[in-house]
């Protein structure tokens, strides 16, 4: 049964999140020494990357990854890795190559097939096993960008897939996206979701009918480990007690 914590504002929120990724990095650190962590997009965890430059943490043992990406240049406004990097990975001593990012300025399905060798390279082969995976919620139910109604949604083979975007949710521009095998394999999954024009889709996400293909985030809700639900009390508001 996932975890649900839910926070007075946004920046509580943002603050515990900083907090969990710290414990989990220290513990994985501590036991296999490396950590590795796969960055949601979008605007919630910005504030988290934020108050994790002050983070007393081990960067060399990390090892930074996306759960999706928009197909633009690594400097594009819309870039989820330029979003990263000005929060975070600018401001701290972390080696280039502990950073993995989605090529997003390559075309649609040389950015998915250059990310899925990346894995491939980091985790020998065998199905990548992220020990946090970060994840955001639209409020179409998407996750990562696992679409409503993609194609990429019934995905087993690949652990990376280019996903045309031409219809909102903003912005419109095609994607790279993990897939739920590698998504569901994750030791931890959190999602930090924040606002009121969340709050009827995270009740949703829990609530019955169970129907992924049109509300995506509850393939994750109904199959993955270890999930913590971070929510402020806006996003929270629809939530049955
Ligand atoms: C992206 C994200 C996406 C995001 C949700 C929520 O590339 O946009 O990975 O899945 O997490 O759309 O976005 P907000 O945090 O901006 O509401």
């Amino acid at each position: 049964m996932p975890q649900i914590e839910v926070f007075p504002d946004s920046d509580a929120l943002a603050n515990h999140a900083a907090t969990v990724f710290q414990d989990l990095a220290n513990a994985a650190i501590t036991k296999s020494n490396r950590f590795a962590v796969t960055l949601s997009g979008g605007s919630t965890p910005k504030k988290m990357y934020e108050k994790l430059v002050h983070a007393n943490l081990d960067w060399s043992r990390i090892h930074f990854f996306w759960v999706d990406e928009r197909c633009v240049p690594p400097d594009h406004p819309d870039s989820n890795y330029r979003m990263a990097a000005d929060a975070l990975l600018d401001q701290i001593d972390i080696p280039s190559s502990s950073i993995h990012r989605i090529m997003g300025e390559l075309s649609l399905n040389d950015a998915a097939r250059d990310y899925e060798n990346e894995l491939r390279l980091f985790f020998f082969n065998r199905l990548p096993v992220f020990d946090l995976i970060l994840l955001g919620l639209g409020t179409d139910g998407h996750t990562a960008s696992l679409f409503p109604g993609s194609t990429a949604l019934k995905e087993k083979e690949h652990w990376a897939m280019g996903v045309r975007h031409d219809t909102p949710p903003p912005p419109l521009v095609d994607r790279v996206t993990l897939t739920f095998p590698v998504l569901n394999a994750g030791k931890n999954i959190t999602f930090l979701v924040s606002g009121r024009d969340k709050a009827n889709i995270v009740a949703c996400g829990f609530g019955d009918p169970k129907n992924p293909l049109q509300i995506p985030v509850q393939e994750i809700i109904s199959t993955a480990r270890n999930i913590r639900w971070l929510l402020d009390k806006d996003s929270a508001g629809d939530l049955s007690a």
